[in-house]
């Protein structure tokens, strides 16, 4: 793997500091974006020679700018719903490629997206055998479950038993003949593990699995292998090596040089780039617990309860103080999941100081609720 991750990135520690705690001050929660990040980021990504089409997996960030400076680095949007379609669509220019790869969606979801230009995955022999006439004469992607999932949490690993989605490998002979008697042409084969991964090697089996699927298939163009591209989120966890990944996929691109090789991460380019603002509102020992409170929890980053996330966090305010007592960060909501950070050592804190939630730039925002009617995060993008 690559070497020691830095503490966190570094934009919000230093130039963009003093406009945070401004932009803190006068409300709180924000969500901050730093598009700098997200295209520096995109380009890291798009170094990977081996890699023919890079689509962004629109789920991890919806905001507007974020499609936008995404489109304009060359980026396909992959979207799992028509609101995030829709969202892209209006965002981005007409010629971005889309890549439509929703589960368990109604039917109305694919007859709408058939409209457009998006490319569908299906993923289940059902929707061949239900609503075959749909897909008539179409060029598809079809997903399959490699048998296994990784990922930072086991709800986010998206394959093997207990996993809903893609078609067992087991069933592609039945989907290919219901294809066949239908008139669908299985143009792609698609894969993804999971979310949070930082095994660059994982990425070149899948690869190579879906490759030599595709050899039997005869039909197939393009293979998918997924997103999953973790950030190290803990202090000393190595980050990914994308040069090591580069490696990798140009190995099994030179065993299978005839298909186009596509990926579709999210967290990678959008995490680091957001921050969530927050401020102090009240303190309280328990026993020998102390509890620092701020203005927002779970209902705007959900990460920590849903999946014991680790986020860093600091009080802006006083990032050059002495961290001199143990905390448990925790937000109003009437929930004891409702924690943002456990056992943070922080400097002793005042009322309105400005608290800073690192790495929320990915499935922070989207993930939020009105839960207990608290006023939702604001997104501000710095330029
Ligand atoms: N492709 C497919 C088919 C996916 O299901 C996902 C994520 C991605 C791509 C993008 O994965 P990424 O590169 O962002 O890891 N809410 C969780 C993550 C759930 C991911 C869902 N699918 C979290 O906050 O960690």
């Amino acid at each position: 793997s690559g070497e020691v991750a830095a503490p966190a990135a570094s934009w919000w520690r230093t130039a963009e500091r003093e406009r945070l705690l401004r932009l803190g001050a006068e409300r709180t929660p924000r969500y901050v974006y730093h598009l700098p990040t997200v295209r520096q980021q995109a380009r890291e990504l798009k170094s990977l020679g081996a890699v023919d089409r890079l689509h962004y997996a629109v789920k991890a960030n919806t905001h507007p700018a974020i499609l936008k400076a995404l489109a304009e680095e060359g980026f396909g949007f992959e979207c799992v719903s028509p609101g995030e379609l829709k969202a892209v669509l209006a965002a981005v220019p007409e010629s971005a490629p889309l890549l439509f790869t929703p589960n368990f969606a109604p039917r109305a979801d694919y007859e709408w997206a058939l409209t457009t230009r998006a490319t569908i995955s299906l993923d289940a022999l059902y929707q061949l055998e239900n609503w075959g006439e749909l897909f008539r004469g179409r060029e598809i992607v079809l997903r399959v479950d490699l048998g296994r999932g990784l990922g930072h949490h086991e709800k986010v690993r998206t394959g093997g038993s207990g996993s809903k989605f893609g078609l067992p490998v087991e069933l592609v002979d039945s989907f290919l003949r219901l294809a066949d008697a239908h008139g669908v042409i299985v143009r792609g084969l698609h894969a993804h593990l999971g979310s949070g991964i930082l095994d660059e090697g994982h990425w070149g089996e899948v690869y190579g699995q879906l490759a030599s699927l595709a050899e039997r298939i005869g039909s197939v163009a393009f293979l998918d292998i997924g997103g999953g591209l973790g950030v190290p989120s803990h202090p000393g966890e190595a980050r990914l090596d994308i040069a090591a990944l580069d490696r990798v996929l140009r190995s099994v691109k030179a065993a299978y040089p005839h298909y186009q090789l596509w990926m579709e991460p999210g967290r990678y380019l959008v995490a680091d780039a957001g921050v969530l603002l927050a401020r102090v509102t009240q303190q309280k020992g328990k026993g020998s617990w102390r509890y620092l409170g701020v203005d927002t929890g779970m209902n705007s980053l959900i990460r920590p309860a849903l999946y014991e996330a680790w986020h860093e966090i600091v009080n802006l305010t006083r990032l050059d103080e002495p961290a001199t007592g143990l905390f448990q960060v925790v937000g109003p909501i009437c929930e004891s999941g409702d924690v943002l950070g456990t056992d943070r050592r922080l400097p002793e804190a005042q009322e309105g100081d400005v608290v800073l939630v690192a790495q929320a730039g990915a499935y922070g925002k989207v993930m939020s609720s009105p839960y207990n009617m608290r006023d939702e995060a604001e997104e501000v993008i710095l330029d």
